[in-house]
């Protein structure tokens, strides 16, 4: 693979991005929101509850071809506060819209999410937050209802830790309600991803008074109302280091451009430890590879909460380590189950055993192409990149999954260089 590549918009901050123009009184205007399935799922509820959004494709200022538009969300006072199980279903980020709905209307209903392929997904620190600010919340026929107090929510304290660390989406649903609660909240334990600072940095351009974004402790003091702004959505890190696990799998060199190198420190650091060198600057990084002729070496790898090595990356990781000289164990500690991908890659010819949370990885010299089933997301995009390196063809099945989270995924690696396209499945 060639070349240089931006990539697109956080699929991650987007979405919570979009829920919190619930929240704002006056237009909130989104620029660099990336085209994925995902984010149009989100317009469709978000238009169901009421919300009307303009869109206009985002003009690069250096005329080149920027993926992503400028969305920009009118909410009226009194927005729907149900969002029915058919959104939610179908993407469980959804549920990012319980806490503004419940902090803008004083009460929302919300489908519970459903399961999910890679593991249960519970979301009781979700709720016990809202509780915490004084919502009152019953589950009637799978759906949360919140009620605020009369008064509206109060601020209040909670520890939002679960077994697995922090989590993402439960930081980001409590964080937009306190903002609007009476007094002031704190959050211990919330999640520290980029994309939850991102969000913070939306909510503040819209009046929001919080402190301590981007650490464990969170101390928001609540508003009476919001009003609209701009905010530019970050760089998707877990598309830049989808890509660059592509480069070092296919050899050559891959230039992201316009990224957050710091939000990639711990792939960096594995990519280097497995023998590729890493080069980057303020807003870019580049990797060189000698591709199949120079096999990773064995790194091991366990997922963790940011800035530990992303879960969102783990099967990339794998697919690389499935072609390395020699034995690395990858071991998931966000969620355990996520190993829907690993029977694929067996397909392709890896060699791995599962034990629990960890996966034995012993590298093969040669992938060699067949059929496999995409699952989810990550799995998809894990089952792309082996395929450009296993000999023969690789058909993989139910592309959809990547649709979801990466913004015309064929055509940019296909501009890298690959052989890839995509056929209409019979
Ligand atoms: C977000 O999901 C991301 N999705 C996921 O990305 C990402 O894998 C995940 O964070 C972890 O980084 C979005 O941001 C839309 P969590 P989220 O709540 O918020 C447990 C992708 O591929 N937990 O941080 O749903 C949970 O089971 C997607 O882009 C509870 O126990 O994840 C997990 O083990 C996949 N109780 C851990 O915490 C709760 O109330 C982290 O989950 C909530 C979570």
């Amino acid at each position: 693979l060639e070349g240089a590549l931006t990539v697109a918009g956080a699929k991650n901050a987007v979405l919570p991005i979009l829920a919190a123009g619930l929240l704002a009184e006056e237009p909130l205007e989104v620029r660099g929101a990336p085209d994925l399935s995902d984010v149009r799922t989100m317009r469709r509820l978000l238009v169901d509850l009421g919300v009307s959004i303009d869109e206009r494709p985002d003009g690069d200022a250096q005329g080149g071809d920027k993926p992503g538009g400028t969305l920009t969300l009118h909410t009226p006072n009194d927005p729907d506060p149900v969002a029915p199980w058919e959104h939610v279903r179908k993407m469980r980020a959804s549920v990012c819209v319980l806490g503004p709905l419940l902090a803008r209307t004083g009460r929302a209903e919300v489908s519970l999410p459903g399961g999910c392929v890679f593991g249960v997904r519970p979301i009781d620190v979700h709720l016990k937050g809202l509780e915490a600010l004084g919502a009152t919340i019953e589950i009637e026929h799978g759906n949360i209802v919140a009620t605020a107090p009369p008064g509206g929510l109060k601020g209040g304290e909670v520890f939002l830790g679960t077994a697995h660390g922090p989590s993402v989406t439960g930081t980001m649903n409590v964080l937009m309600a306190a903002c609007l609660a009476e007094g002031p909240s704190v959050i211990h334990g919330a999640a520290c991803e980029p994309e939850v600072e991102d969000l913070g940095r939306c909510l503040q351009t819209m009046g929001a008074k919080i402190l301590g974004l981007g650490s464990p402790t969170l101390e928001i003091e609540g508003v009476a109302r919001l009003a609209g702004g701009q905010h530019t959505v970050l760089p998707d890190r877990i598309e830049a280091g989808t890509f660059l696990v592509a480069g070092a799998l296919c050899g050559g060199r891959v230039r992201i451009e316009r990224c957050k190198p710091n939000h990639l420190m711990a792939l960096l650091d594995r990519l280097k430890e497995a023998g590729y060198p890493i080069e980057r600057g303020p807003d870019w990084i580049e990797v060189r590879s000698e591709g199949p002729a120079q096999r990773p070496r064995p790194t091991d790898v366990t997922t963790q909460p940011h800035p530990g090595f992303p879960t969102d990356l783990q099967a990339q990781w794998m697919a690389l380590m499935s072609t390395a000289e020699g034995v690395s164990l990858i071991t998931e500690r966000i969620y355990p189950d996520r190993y829907m991908h690993l029977p694929e890659l067996v397909r392709l010819g890896a060699r791995i055993r599962r034990q629990e949370a960890t996966a034995v990885v012993e590298g093969v010299a040669q992938l060699s192409g067949t059929d496999v089933m995409a699952s989810d997301l990550r799995a998809s995009a894990a089952l792309v990149l082996a395929g450009l390196v296993a000999k023969g063809t690789t058909q993989v099945h139910r592309v959809y999954h990547l649709d979801r989270g990466y913004d015309r995924f064929d055509l940019r690696l296909q501009e890298l260089g690959a052989k890839i396209r995509r056929v209409r499945d019979e």
